[in-house]
């Protein structure tokens, strides 16, 4: 499979003309697994082609706020084919029939919406299906599709079957979304060549394509974009004896000696989240390398996520400031989001998507229509007696 990453460029003119006389915005990476071969690239697709060769899969452009050193560390863990994505059965077989299907009618894949909590997998899901396709996959997030010509230039250098993937797709512009709309139905894209009286569209077929779009925010999607994907799927926690396979996978890769009640001592602190788990990993491995020696084993597991004040239940810093501001301050609850983000100095966005999930996950918090309430096994959690009134909420 052959990964292509786009990224935001840096100002020129726009032209509507632009995805027609090559001016691309693209960074190109040619992969070097065993794909389909490159073929000659059709109309626009031309110009990017001597940035296409000589780089690595591993230099996939994540976010740009994600340093990249991190990003090349996160990929060498990623897993490559559906047989070694963990967990996630359900999502997996939905996947593996549509593969096998398309794959059989030599048509491309459905396109794929997949959502859920930051980390759960959904990038590394869009990469194995492409891999799984055989196809190439060309990467970017809304942001980078600010201008027509950013969406045209991917979509016209679009191989058939590629897999066009796009993170944060709730970010989209609404000028990208209306490019995409024929683009998706019919795979085809109106230009508008000339201006004023003499204006004319024009429209260009594409080739046949699999979008996959990512968000941690279902909910901020345009119906109709929405409506567009064929496969909506989403992403769930993952249970503690899949978290725990994680962590042993990515000990083999790390190279770390790593009990199984070790393994499992991380998993359980990892918020449900493979991510998560696989930082928690490196943190006691650097324990356990200056500190102490040997396997990772429960004790020093334990011992180690002490200290980086991950607790038992995965909470952090963070998560119990915010139960804890709720409990002292507001006798539990309800409080407002707005009120929680600026009490505790966190962004409402962050809390809402990163921090609450997990918590209402394991039944500490609850959203109700007057504001957010830490439900009495928070108060037990974090040492507190729950007063009756809150029980009674709960109730
Ligand atoms: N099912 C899985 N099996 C093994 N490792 C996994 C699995 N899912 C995710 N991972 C690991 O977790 C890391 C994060 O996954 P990924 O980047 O795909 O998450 P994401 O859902 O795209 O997150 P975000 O919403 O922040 O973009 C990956 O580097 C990968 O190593
Ligand atoms: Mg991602």
């Amino acid at each position: 499979m052959a990964i292509i990453s786009s990224k935001k460029q840096s100002p020129e003119p726009d032209n509507s003309d632009a995805a027609q006389s090559g001016n691309l915005p693209l960074s190109v990476e040619s992969g070097s697994s065993g794909g389909k071969p490159p073929k000659p690239p059709r109309t626009a697709a031309k110009q990017a082609e001597p940035e296409d060769r000589g780089r690595g899969r591993d230099a996939i452009l994540k976010a740009d706020s994600e340093p990249e050193e991190h990003g090349k560390q996160e990929e060498k863990l990623r897993p490559q084919r559906l047989a070694d994505y963990i967990g996630q059965k359900d999502l997996k077989e939905v996947l593996g029939i549509a593969i096998q299907a398309a794959k059989a009618r030599k048509e491309s894949l459905d396109h794929l919406l997949l959502y859920g909590p930051p980390g759960l997998g959904k990038t590394t899901m869009s990469l194995i299906l492409a891999t799984e396709l055989e196809v190439q996959c060309k990467i970017t997030s809304a942001p980078a599709l600010e201008r027509p010509r950013d969406v045209m230039g991917l979509l016209v250098s679009l191989q058939p079957g590629d897999v066009l993937f796009i993170d944060e797709i709730h970010r989209l512009s609404r000028v990208a979304e209306e490019i995409l709309y024929p683009a998706m139905e019919d795979f085809r894209v109106d230009i508008i060549l000339g201006k004023g009286s003499s204006a004319r569209t024009q429209s260009l077929k594409l080739s046949p394509f699999t979008l996959i779009g990512a968000t941690t925010r279902v909910g901020s999607l345009t119906s109709p974009l929405r409506d567009r994907f064929g496969l909506v799927q989403r992403l769930r926690f993952y249970e503690l004896d899949e978290l725990t396979e994680i962590v042993l996978r990515t000990a083999v890769l790390l190279k770390t000696s790593v009990t199984y009640c070790g393994a499992e001592e991380i998993a359980r602190r990892s918020r449900g989240t493979p991510r998560i788990a696989n930082r928690l990993l490196k943190r006691v491995r650097d324990y356990v390398e200056v500190k102490a020696s040997g396997k990772v084993n429960q004790a020093i597991a334990s011992e180690a996520l002490q200290l980086f004040n991950v607790d038992p239940c995965g909470l952090d810093w963070t998560d119990r400031r915010l139960l804890s501001f709720m409990i002292e301050r507001h006798n539990g609850g309800p409080v407002g989001l707005d009120t929680l983000a600026a009490s505790t100095g966190e962004d409402a966005q962050t809390i809402e998507e990163v921090y609450e999930p997990y918590l209402m996950q394991i039944g500490y918090l609850s959203r109700t229509p007057r504001g957010r309430i830490a439900t009495a096994a928070a108060w037990k959690h974090l040492g507190y007696q729950p007063p009756e009134s809150q029980l009674m909420l709960l109730s």
